[in-house]
Parts: C-alpha cells; structure tokens; sequence
C-alpha cells in the first residue's frame, strides 16, 4: 500500500478522504469525536509537511441528497477547537467550493459538505470523481471505516491524484492483517451483537483460523436454540438456527463456546434474573450473559495470544445488563497477547470502561473491519495498493 512517505505534500493542495460518520446528540453536537481525533496524526503529519491547503471529505449518515440534518457543519465545529483554528465548512456548489479553496490562505484546513449530499458519491460516479480531483493536487485516505464502500471519493478518486494512505489508515489495515497471517496461536475470536446474519462471513472465514470462538449477545440465542435451549422472547433469527447447528455439528463446532448462564428478564424494564442457558422460561428474554460464563470466557481469553473482539455480549447501554460486557472487557484488557477490537458497540464498550490504552488495537471500523477478516477486498484499500495515478 502507499503510504505518505512516498507522498510529496509541500505547498500542495491535500484532499483528505476520512470517515467522520460520527454519533450526534439531540442537540445537534458530535456525541463521541474518536473518528475525527483518530485522524489527528495524519492532520498534523500534513501540516509538518507544509501541505498548503487540507480539505477534508467525509460522509455522515445516508442522506439520499441534501438534508442539513446531516451537515457536517457540527462536525467542523469539533475539528476546529481539537485543531485549536478555524476548519471553514465549504458551500455545497462545487464550483463555489473550488474557488474558497483556490482563495483560502497556505495553512488553512477547509471541510467539504457530507460526500452523500452528492448523488454522483454512492454512485461512484466517474464525472464526480473527477470534479473532486480538480479541488486538489493530491489525495490521501484516512477513511478506514468507510473503504468497505465503492464510492467516488474512496474507491475512484484515488486513481486520478498521486495518492496515498494516511497514518490511520495504514496502522487499521496492518494490524487487521495481522490476525490473519499467521497470528500467535492459540487465537481467540470473541463474537457478540445483535445479528448472526451480519457475521456468517466472518464466522465461516476465522472458524478454520481460530482455536476458541466465543460468542455472546444476542446472537448467542440462535446458537443455544441450535443446541436445543428454550430462549423465550429473546431476540432470535430462526431463519439461522439450522445454519448455526451445521456450525456447532460440523467438523470445527468444537471450537464454538457457547453462554453457559445467562442473565434474562420479562423485559428491558424488568428485574434482572441469572440462569444457566439451559433454564430461560418462555416468558423471558435473554439481555446478557451470565457471570460463570464471563469467568469461563475469561479463562480461555488469558490463555490467548491473538484475540479479535466484535460485538457487545449484552445490552450494555443499561447498566443492569452490562457486566457481561465490561468483565470481557477487562479479561481483553488483562490479556498479554495482541488485542484488536473492532469498531461500533465493543469499541464504545472498551472505552466507557476507561480500558482503551490497554487494548493493542482499537478499531474505527465496524463494518469495514468485518468485511477484512471476511478475507474481502476493500475497495478503498485497494485503491492505495493499484499502480500509482
Ligand atoms: C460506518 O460507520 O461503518 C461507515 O462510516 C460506513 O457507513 P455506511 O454503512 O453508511 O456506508
């Protein structure tokens, strides 16, 4: 991949593609700003440089075409006091946007509107690219979370300027890689989330690498009804539970570990009951998994040298069904081997339980990351590895 050594910057205009699709409260504000100061090293990288023009792309949300809900306007607003000056949002017109650009002093940091107000961007439309490619001299992408989308400014762009991957960007795809090329055995995949749905690729592709795939949230339901377990109202897809027990049947199932205990309730409002897996009533729904399993997770986790985590093991935004979550937090954290944790709920858990420093690798991609240790090409990645522009 090329990297920003190979990238001569100095007193050039940079088009900085990154993937500030950040949470925003009710009030409009950006909720959590990891994407936008994950960035940081490569912003500083380019201003020590001497790039004399940063102008930063992004998408937020998926507006189909304009919509100011999703201006990145909140967005500019947290970059410009992290970077202590004054990031100008760019109008939406590009021609308008090109001569701001062409007019704004050596130094300054400028920031495109939401990359989806355009339609020419999900389309990855060959004309929009190359309106991008006329605001800059060249391009560097930072956008890990989002190179999993073949879109203009990703998987396009890139082809048109002499580009290069940023900082963030080069450290996610190597330390992903990481766990895929022969990774310090024993290796350990921890899986949680709501969906088996959203992580059929990944199990199939790590199965045959992992020696322990623990699995956890309410994902674990459909596995424990494969196993025949009653898991009352829990959130279930019956429509994998044939699929799961061809994974725990087949030849590799004995490296699946299931919850042994569960913690279930009436309902999210409910009182909340431990239980072994094999003991839910009809008229519960599973929210977390149990304190021996937390232990008996814990143990194999110690053991690991590898260990790759997606995935909460409970509904963790309430705190009566987050000790599921934070005690494999901690075991991740105590463990001594290479740690990555992927993206989204998990990546949120480590940090609100302060555990950040002590992980290896705490990923800003969700769906990106998946799509990588699924052993899929990354348009966006693979962009930074073709024959230079
Ligand atoms: C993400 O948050 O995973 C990326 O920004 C991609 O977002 P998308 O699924 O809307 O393309």
């Amino acid at each position: 991949m090329r990297t920003l050594d190979t990238l001569r910057v100095q007193g050039l205009t940079v088009f900085l593609r990154v993937d500030y699709n950040v949470p925003l409260s009710a009030d409009g504000k950006v909720a959590d700003d990891i994407r936008i100061t994950a960035t940081l090293p490569t912003i500083r990288r380019l201003q020590s440089e001497r790039a004399a023009r940063i102008v930063i792309a992004s998408a937020l949300g998926r507006p189909k075409t304009y919509d100011p809900a999703f201006s990145l306007q909140p967005v500019a607003s947290t970059l410009s006091s992290i970077l202590g000056k004054e990031v100008g949002l760019l109008p939406l017109e590009m021609d308008a946007a090109r001569s701001q650009i062409a007019g704004s002093p050596e130094g300054s940091v400028l920031l495109l509107e939401n990359m989806r107000f355009y339609a020419g961007e999900t389309a990855n439309d060959a004309g929009f690219a190359r309106e991008l490619a006329g605001l800059a001299d060249v391009y560097v992408s930072d956008a890990f979370g989002a190179s999993h989308r073949a879109h203009a400014s990703i998987a396009t762009l890139p082809a048109l300027l002499p580009s290069a991957a940023g900082l963030l960007l080069e450290r996610e795809v190597r330390e992903l890689r990481r766990l895929t090329e022969q990774p310090p055995q024993p290796f350990l995949a921890l899986l949680g989330g709501a969906k088996v749905s959203d992580k059929l690729g990944l199990i199939q592709n790590l199965l045959p690498k992992v020696d322990h795939l623990l699995i956890g949230g309410a994902m674990a339901n459909t596995f424990l009804m494969a196993r025949g377990c009653e898991v009352g109202k829990s959130l279930v897809e019956r429509d994998k539970v044939s699929l799961a027990a061809e994974l725990l049947e087949g030849p590799l199932g004995e490296r699946i570990e299931l919850p042994v205990d569960v913690v279930a309730a009436d309902s999210v409002e409910g009182t909340p009951e431990e239980m072994p897996a094999s003991a839910v009533r009809p008229d519960l729904a599973v929210y977390d998994i149990g304190s021996r399993t937390v232990e008996q997770f814990s143990v194999d986790i110690a053991r690991a040298k590898t260990i790759f985590w997606n995935g909460p093991m409970g509904m963790f935004e309430r705190e009566k069904f987050a000790r599921g979550t934070f005690g494999v937090a901690r075991a991740v954290a105590d463990c001594s081997g290479h740690t990555v944790v992927g993206g989204g709920d998990s990546a949120a858990a480590v940090r609100k339980a302060g555990l950040q420093d002590a992980v290896g690798h705490l990923s800003t991609g969700g769906g990106a990351s998946l799509e990588l240790l699924e052993g899929r090409t990354l348009p966006g990645v693979a962009a930074l590895e073709g024959a230079d522009a």
